[in-house]
């Protein structure tokens, strides 16, 4: 089956402590690893102070960190062609994938931890581009490492902040905060149930293998890095619709309310994130009684909210949506932040091959490049390797 390896973390380790010798002539003092996610559902939510039910994948980015004594800061990565070099009070001005890991130091001191000037070296498995939060993996998984090498305490709630600080003011890609929180909090074989209310998350579990099912994911190598501005539209939207509802945030209004609001576009924005909302509700629910074909129906909902009211779908993503479907997947939907990246699928393990070539033929037929899958095995978070 084509899938896209995970890595084995040993050797993943010993590869990238090997390139970090030849880079900087040192061995690396500690190396971290940080996974990448999928999101089960709950999509555009977090930034309305909602729900949202990630799953951390195998798939992980590591980081190897050996501190220095003169204040330079070196950012290199075996996927990347283009290191970033300066002093630490120059992290903030780094540009292309480096402002991910230097703006994570540059976060971290804001914060007030004392942190020396580091050789930094990643390396990793998560797809580049394919809306599994690559960025928040590299992100955690440099914040982990530095933290150790500085013999600084971890503490997870001040990296995922310093994480989404790096993603939003160094790299200037807005983010609700998600992917960082289950990056450095999830736990294996579970969901995480985040409510970014109250800032409070839980795990839920997912007894995936006891029900003979696997998740899928499908990325559509249609990169959503085209038209980043349809992000921050959408939180304008939302906003907007906060706004002339006057209420704090999304998460305040209801399925009633938000039905009166006069703009059509806001509308169905609005309506997008409370049912939205609600329908994480209902996954929790259906998981925790173990009726996955309501799991599969939610999924379904989900999508077509997507697709119609919040408009953040694509041609490729519905092909994968409707053709799992048709293949024998409980429900399937587009994952992230949409306009292109993956889409997930749950389907019953007799029927994963099946689904994959019905995906594959249905590309090739409609003309579109050739997608890629991994299976989602719910992961542990970021954290050092031995
Ligand atoms: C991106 C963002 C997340 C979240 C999702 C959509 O992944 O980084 O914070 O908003 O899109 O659910």
């Amino acid at each position: 089956m084509p899938f896209v390896a995970s890595g084995d973390p040993t050797s993943l380790t010993a590869h990238l402590a090997d390139a970090f010798a030849e880079a900087y002539g040192v061995p690396p003092a500690v190396v971290a690893r940080a996974p990448g996610r999928v999101n089960l559902i709950g999509e555009h939510t977090d930034y309305n102070a909602g729900l949202v039910l990630p799953v951390a994948l195998p798939h992980a980015t590591y980081a190897a960190v050996a501190p220095r004594d003169d204040g330079l800061l070196r950012v290199g990565s075996l996927e990347e062609s283009d290191p970033w070099e300066g002093s630490l009070d120059a992290a903030a001005g780094a540009a292309g994938w480096a402002a991910y890991a230097a703006g994570v130091l540059w976060a971290l001191r804001e914060d007030g931890l004392a942190l020396p000037g580091m050789d930094v070296l990643v390396h990793g498995t998560v797809p580049l581009g394919a809306g599994l939060s690559s960025s928040a993996a590299l992100e955690c998984s440099v914040a982990v490492a530095a933290c150790a090498a500085a013999r600084v305490v971890l503490d997870r709630e001040r990296v995922v902040d310093a994480c989404i600080r790096a993603e939003t003011e160094v790299a200037g890609a807005p983010t609700g905060g998600m992917d960082q929180t289950v990056s450095m909090l999830a736990g294996p074989g579970t969901a995480l149930l985040i409510d970014f209310d109250d800032h409070t998350s839980r795990p839920v579990p997912l007894a995936l293998d006891d029900a003979g099912l696997a998740l899928l994911v499908t990325d559509t190598r249609v990169s959503h890095a085209l038209v980043d501005g349809g992000y921050g539209e959408r939180r304008a939207d939302c906003e907007a619709a906060a706004a002339a509802l006057g209420v704090p945030s999304l998460r305040h209004a209801s399925r009633a309310t938000v039905e009166a609001l006069d703009d059509d576009r806001v509308r169905r924005r609005a309506r997008h994130v409370v049912t939205e909302v609600e329908r994480v509700r209902e996954v929790v629910a259906a998981l925790e009684a173990g009726d996955w074909t309501a799991v599969g129906a939610r999924f379904a909902e989900s999508h077509v909210s997507m697709r119609d009211d919040f408009e953040i779908s694509c041609p490729e993503l519905d092909l994968v949506v409707g053709t799992a479907v048709e293949a024998g997947a409980l429900g399937a939907r587009m994952t992230g932040g949409g306009f292109g990246g993956s889409a997930l699928s749950l389907v019953p393990l007799a029927r994963l091959d099946a689904v994959v070539r019905a995906v594959d033929t249905a590309f090739a037929a409609a003309g579109f490049r050739a997608p890629q899958h991994l299976r989602a095995e719910p992961s542990g978070r970021a954290d050092l390797v031995d």
